[in-house]
């Protein structure tokens, strides 16, 4: 099958479960409904916050509590639960719906799930609002425990996917989180290195710290330390030099938005760790599922990119006053990209476009 045709495959999950034992920043109860681990506080605290209105999802995945492109997916998907179960008695569900639809979707622009999970929560509510509020929150729940599900058989296939390519000696460069908090569980950049270390195709992972709010330093590192596999944390700014002096054999980063062209956003920060890949011959990947490519797009230049506050940049060390700009995203160019690795398989661009 090629790569065109893998993508035109892409199917509603199927999952019936929640795979494997792995861990998950996202958790639903009867009791509790919908709790996220507010990754604002790791790695110092584990603290889970319990979601009893939409907003309450929508300032989570705002403000970062939840992050990861397939997690603000997962996250939607029951944050639109979250929405009908707490409206009204006698309110007009339809009007609800959207309501929710455009807060949750109004929250992060560059991640493709999030609008993903959207439209796929429609079509299953168009299916059941007329049978009534309950019978629309009954399908959506198990829909979204099945996105849910599906997000970490797609992980665990990227993984070993994506283990296929190492061998014993590499040691790995990885950006920002793309792990088991960035995802239903598993992880996708992270998930490949899992499965790597766990096959013997690994000798060690370099972590850089990712300004400005540190997803490397405070999760990547983290996870790793729990799944006991050796890495060392470097600052952004020592890629180069790492990569120059032949100390890193491979990379591997997540994605939140991948164009049909290959064009691939991610975390700000990925671009140049491209572009001193290319420049050392270091193999550079892309992992992430299926449901963060945007094939409307022809190309990145068409990715929306996230602004966020200049105090996240500005922290505690800037002096009064001092103006910044925090773009959260930038755009690798798909030439710099040794291959995409999905839960499909290893694709290569052009991907089939809408
Ligand atoms: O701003 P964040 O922390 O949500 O950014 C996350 C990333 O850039 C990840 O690399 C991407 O979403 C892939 S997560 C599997």
């Amino acid at each position: 099958m090629s790569s065109a045709d893998m993508i035109r495959a892409m199917s509603e999950p199927t999952s019936q479960t929640v795979a494997g034992e792995t861990f998950s920043p996202i958790r639903w109860t009867d009791e509790l409904g919908l709790e996220l681990l507010d990754q604002t506080k790791l790695p110092r605290e584990e603290t889970w916050l319990r979601c009893r209105e939409p907003e309450e999802v929508a300032a989570a995945i705002y403000r970062l509590s939840v992050r990861g492109a397939p997690a603000i997916g997962v996250s939607t998907a029951y944050g639109l639960v979250v929405g009908l179960q707490s409206m009204e008695e006698g309110g007009d569900l339809r009007q609800r719906f959207d309501q929710v639809s455009e807060l949750l979707g109004g929250t992060r622009p560059t991640a493709v799930n999030l609008r993903w999970a959207l439209e796929r929560g429609r079509k299953v509510f168009e299916q059941h609002a007329e049978a009534g509020r309950q019978a629309s929150i009954d399908a959506l729940l198990d829909w979204a425990k099945r996105v849910h599900a599906a997000d970490i058989d797609s992980c665990r296939a990227i993984g070993a996917f994506g283990a296929e390519l190492f061998s014993a000696d590499d040691r790995v460069l990885t950006h920002c989180n793309a792990g088991a908090l960035a995802t239903g569980g598993y992880g996708t950049a992270v998930g490949v290195i899992t499965s790597s270390w766990d096959q013997g195709r690994l000798a060690q992972v370099w972590v850089d710290e990712t300004r400005p709010l540190l997803q490397g330093a405070r999760l990547t590192a983290w996870e790793l330390e729990r799944l006991g596999i050796p890495y060392k944390l470097v600052t952004d700014s020592s890629v180069g030099a790492l990569m120059s002096r032949g100390l890193v054999d491979r990379a591997v980063v997540g994605a939140d938005r991948i164009a049909a062209n290959g064009d691939t956003a991610n975390k700000i920060g990925t671009y140049p760790l491209a572009l001193a890949a290319r420049a050392a011959g270091v193999p550079f990947y892309v992992a992430a599922p299926l449901s963060t490519f945007d094939l409307t797009l022809a190309s990145g230049a068409e990715i929306p990119i996230e602004e966020r506050g200049a105090d996240e940049v500005l922290g505690a060390n800037a002096g009064e006053g001092v103006a910044a700009y925090n773009p959260a995203f930038d755009v690798t160019p798909a030439e710099l990209v040794a291959g995409w690795i999905t839960e499909r398989g290893v694709l290569q661009p052009p991907f089939p476009g809408d």
